[in-house]
């Protein structure tokens, strides 16, 4: 797999590590299934970050909210994952018609441990090489659906430059009129504090954050979508009580970390 889509194991280990604590912030139980003796050496590079880590799992669950309560008043929604890597929720979740897209190599992967026909929800897969396939020829197929779509872009946007962001934005707009797009964007301030270490690891792998942006919520407004919420990662691992801080302290000297790194939704503006 290329070194971005090895960064999916490292989500999915974190998963697996959140399966069985006490208190699971999500509860996936089907990531340990992806983690064989590679994955698993792939996140031993990861596994100190606890910080990070918990921000990982925050940010799934996050998403799993937001598409829980949606799909309960939309039980044929269509949810696209745009980088899926080892995303389970089409089989956790219930209802809505799912589409997973990612690397040859990662959906080959995924296919044959957990294929699709066995999800509970319906569920397709589509192969994509990032660098090379275009998307618009990829998505063609499901585009305009009668119901609502939603896109989740889960830890991939730091992944993207401003111009290939934008582009997959416009792209999505033309062929999803009237979607949400539920994704995490990160600021180049959260990155430098708090990022260092991660990015450390992701470099040993052979990839790379791209250039960050100061404000890339802004960024994604000016690419026509309307900001409908907002959650602080780092803030729902302090109300899950995972990571331990004061909320007087978190409030103030930690704004930066409430702040810098936040879970989106965006109504995307007709065309
Ligand atoms: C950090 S992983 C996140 C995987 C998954 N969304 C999760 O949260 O567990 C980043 C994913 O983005 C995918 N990816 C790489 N380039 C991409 C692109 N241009 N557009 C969408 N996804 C991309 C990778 O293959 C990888 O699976």
């Amino acid at each position: 797999m290329d070194p971005i889509a090895k960064t999916a194991y490292y989500c999915c280990g974190v998963r697996m590590l959140d399966a069985h604590a006490q208190s699971p912030v999500c509860g996936d139980h089907y990531a340990e299934l992806f983690m064989d003796a590679e994955a698993r050496e792939i996140f031993r590079r990861f596994e100190k970050f606890r910080g990070p880590n918990l921000a990982n799992a925050a940010r799934h669950r996050i998403i799993d909210d937001i598409l829980r309560e949606r799909l309960a008043r939309h039980p044929d929604m269509h949810v696209l994952l745009l980088g899926a890597g080892f995303d389970t929720r089409a089989f956790r979740l219930a209802g809505g018609q799912w589409f997973e897209i990612d690397t040859p190599a990662l959906i080959a992967r995924k296919e044959s441990i957990l294929p699709a026909h066995t999800a509970p929800n319906p569920l397709a897969r589509i192969a994509m090489d990032f660098s090379s396939d275009r998307l618009e020829h990829k998505l063609a197929a499901l585009a305009a659906p009668a119901a609502p779509a939603v896109v989740v872009m889960e830890g991939v946007s730091m992944y993207l430059s401003p111009d290939q962001l934008r582009d997959t934005l416009n792209l999505l707009r033309r062929l999803f009129p009237g979607h949400t797009l539920v994704c995490d964007l990160m600021t180049d301030a959260f990155a430098q504090r708090f990022g260092r270490g991660l990015r450390r690891r992701i470099r040993e792998l052979g990839g790379n954050f791209a250039p960050l942006l100061d404000d890339p919520a802004s960024f994604v407004a000016a690419a026509h979508y309307r900001e409908a919420a907002r959650h602080s990662i780092a803030g729902r691992a302090v109300a899950h009580g995972s990571l331990p801080l004061p909320l007087w302290l978190f409030n103030s000297l930690l704004k930066s970390l409430r702040d810098g790194y936040q879970l989106h939704v965006f109504e995307a503006n007709s065309i």
